[in-house]
């Protein structure tokens, strides 16, 4: 976006938005650092670390821990890594990693507790029966999130189940131990280890309406239904550059009042967004687009406090491994330099769109409907923030909850 205003339309509201360099700084002040930034909104904002070893480069370090204030482990966590033998766990670079959080003030998420990659060998060879692969998870999740009990703010317990369960040869928890059964395992074992741990479900491909998110919706749903400790669902958001509107900020936002209606918190816990390279001006600011969609959504929702990116700078992104030819995917590029992603996460902290306005809820039926269904809850009935409801918002009492919260368009 040029430099000027413009007016963008989120939840039929209008957003003034300012193009980062628009508004005049004193020369000799520091810009706010996203942390900063996000603090002011009630958010945290988040990186993976690739390793422990890269916390040893100066510059990987200052930026992680000036920009950010939660940070997860990329993969050191992992059954693979944390449990690479029957009776050895192995905490040196995990530990390592939540001690560089905790010394500069950071929060932590842990990642991840049943997944069907990157298990070790011992784990898929067997024989089990049901109920030692029942104790088996039960261990491993006692054994770990017990030894960060009170030092980690959130876990992803399960990741993508519905991969594990068409892959039974990697996934020894739903072909053993059954689906959804092993679920309410994991998250039950999970809150009896730390009390004070939001628990997650974990997944990828849910942050537009469609058949993957309501068949997640449906999981969550019958985890609270059945009472099982699970506080809130993970969208990974792994994410192609494309132009994004309002629409996409929208779509995300949708799922996550379908989310919040369940009583359900949301976390970003893996953004990242793949440009084909070579990348250009043109296909940076189309990324740009998408994370500040996905930013804006969040920063709307009030049920998401979580906001974290699969890694900060391109040298460690995982995207060039897993899809030759694309890459460029994150805020930072290899010379830790700011990219137009960045900018655009920070002008999206300093410009947060407002809740809708009185004009919307008096004449939308969608407004109304998600308003008298309790959906957008109730910081959202005061828009100007002076205390004063909408005063003359129709209040119908038989609105029947939308199945998909519709996107309003003015
Ligand atoms: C990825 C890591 O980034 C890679 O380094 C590793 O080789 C494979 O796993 N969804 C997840 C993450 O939940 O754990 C994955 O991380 C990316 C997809």
């Amino acid at each position: 976006m040029g430099a000027g205003r413009a007016v963008l339309l989120v939840l039929g509201l209008a957003v003034d938005i300012v193009a980062l360099g628009g508004a005049p700084r004193p020369a000799t002040a520091a810009p706010p650092t996203l942390r900063e930034l996000a603090a002011a909104r009630g958010i945290r904002i988040g990186a993976a670390i690739s390793s422990a070893a890269t916390l040893g480069d100066p510059t990987y370090a200052q930026v992680l821990s000036s920009e950010f204030d939660i940070a997860v482990s990329e993969n050191q966590m992992k059954w693979g890594l944390i449990h690479p033998a029957p009776a050895t766990y192995d905490y040196v670079d995990p530990d390592a990693q939540v001690a560089f959080a905790q010394a500069h003030g950071m929060a932590f998420r842990g990642h991840n507790l049943a997944w069907h990659n990157q298990n070790p060998a011992w784990l898929l060879a067997g024989p089990f029966t049901r109920d030692e692969r029942i104790q088996q998870l039960r261990d491993h999740i006692h054994t770990v999130v017990g030894h960060y009990a009170g030092q980690l703010s959130e876990w992803d317990v399960v990741n993508e189940a519905f991969d594990g369960l068409a892959d039974p040869a990697h996934d020894p928890w739903s072909s053993q131990i059954g689906f959804p059964d092993y679920l309410d395992v994991a998250f039950t074992a999970a809150h009896e280890a730390d009390p004070s741990a939001k628990l997650f479900y974990n997944d990828y491909l849910i942050e537009a309406p469609g058949p993957r998110f309501d068949q997640v919706l449906a999981l969550v749903a019958g985890l609270k239904a059945r009472g099982v400790p699970i506080h809130g669902v993970g969208f990974q958001a792994h994410q192609g550059a494309r132009p994004c509107d309002a629409s996409c900020a929208n779509d995300a936002l949708t799922n996550m009042l379908r989310l919040h209606a369940l009583g359900l918190e949301v976390a970003i816990t893996e953004l990242d967004v793949a440009v084909q390279l070579p990348a250009t001006p043109a296909k940076l600011d189309e990324q740009a687009s998408v994370y500040r969609a996905l930013l804006q959504a969040c920063l709307l929702a009030p049920n998401c406090h979580t906001f974290v990116m699969w890694g900060f700078t391109d040298t460690y992104s995982w995207i060039p491994a897993l899809r030759p030819g694309y890459g460029a995917a994150l805020p930072f590029d290899e010379q830790y330099q700011p990219k137009p992603a960045y900018a655009a996460m920070a002008d999206t902290l300093a410009n947060p769109p407002g809740p809708p306005s009185c004009a919307a809820y008096r004449t939308q039926p969608e407004a109304q409907a998600a308003f008298a269904s309790g959906i957008l809850g109730a910081p959202l009935l005061d828009p100007d923030g002076n205390g004063v409801a909408c005063e003359s918002l129709p209040v119908p009492t038989t609105v029947p909850v939308p199945s998909v919260v519709p996107a309003f368009t003015g």
